[in-house]
């Protein structure tokens, strides 16, 4: 594959977590294709290391490291290896995400409210705080967000406390943004509809509700992960300097079921 960008991507570092799958996967390979270094991160250590693999042979450097994002503290670690492997933190791509379980509203408790605001929010939440004091340093960074465009329906029916966590990530992909524009740091975030991704098993999607998704795309299919990476490395690029605090749709037109 070409670079895209001429060699701005060359030797700059991505963190990314949930790397090791889905959107977080194909954003780790994409970046390798580019010359970046890219520290993968997950819960999954398995996968992870296939990730790593896959970084690595697309020619660029990398490491794996294990990290649940609910956990301060491993968060916190993660972040210190990543900056001692490679000095400097250009890009934190916040991937690491999932509706845990679908329900109605009137099921959903505390168990399910807390695990979903943890992985979702507050995982973004720490690594942002973690990462962005290297960011200042350095005078420049480029934050990306994993929202959802559950967040903009509201997930009525199957998904609200999902769509609350990600709405929240909204509200603080705006603030950051605006806190620290004039420093150099960017913070944007990605509103997806549906994406063919182990996502969709792990948060307990019937048969009845993907095909319900599917129907409601105009442009008749179901995303794939490689298009969300593609977006990421555009709003990382040098080509994307004026944009920060937005979310950016990507739903084939559809996404409102
Ligand atoms: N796939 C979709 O339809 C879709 C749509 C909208 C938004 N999203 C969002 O995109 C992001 C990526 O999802 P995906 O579709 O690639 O899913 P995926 O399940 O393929 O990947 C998610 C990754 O996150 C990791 N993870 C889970 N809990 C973790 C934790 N506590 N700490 C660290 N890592 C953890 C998983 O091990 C997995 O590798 C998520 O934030 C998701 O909410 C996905």
């Amino acid at each position: 594959m070409s670079r895209r960008f001429d060699d701005y991507f060359e030797k700059k570092t991505i963190l990314i977590t949930g790397a090791a799958s889905g959107i977080g996967r194909a954003a780790a390979v994409l970046f390798a294709k580019q010359g970046a270094n890219v520290v993968c991160s997950d819960v999954d250590d398995k996968l992870g290391h296939e990730t790593l693999a896959l970084v690595q042979k697309a020619g660029a450097e990398g490491i794996y490291v294990h990290a649940d994002v609910t956990s301060r503290q491993e968060v916190r670690a993660l972040v210190k290896q990543a900056i001692q492997t490679f000095g400097k933190i250009s890009f934190l791509f916040n991937s690491a995400g999932s509706a845990i379980n679908r329900c109605s509203f009137l099921d959903i408790d505390d168990a399910l409210l807390d695990k979903t605001f943890n992985l979702n929010f507050k995982g973004t939440f720490y690594a942002m705080q973690e990462v962005l004091p290297n960011m200042l340093e350095n005078k420049h960074g480029v934050i990306i967000n994993m929202a959802s465009m559950a967040q903009k329906r509201g997930g009525p029916g199957t998904s609200v406390h999902y769509a609350s966590a990600k709405g929240a990530i909204n509200t603080l992909t705006l603030g950051v943004a605006r806190e620290f524009a004039s420093r150099g740091i960017r913070c944007l975030s990605i509103s997806p509809g549906p994406i063919e991704t182990a996502f969709q098993a792990a948060s307990n999607t019937t048969k009845e509700m993907s095909d319900k998704f599917a129907a409601d795309i105009p442009l008749g299919r179901i995303g794939q992960p490689e298009e969300i990476a593609e977006l990421a490395l555009f709003m990382c690029s040098n080509a994307c300097e004026y944009m920060t605090a937005d979310t950016v749709y990507v739903s084939g037109g559809g996404g409102w079921k």
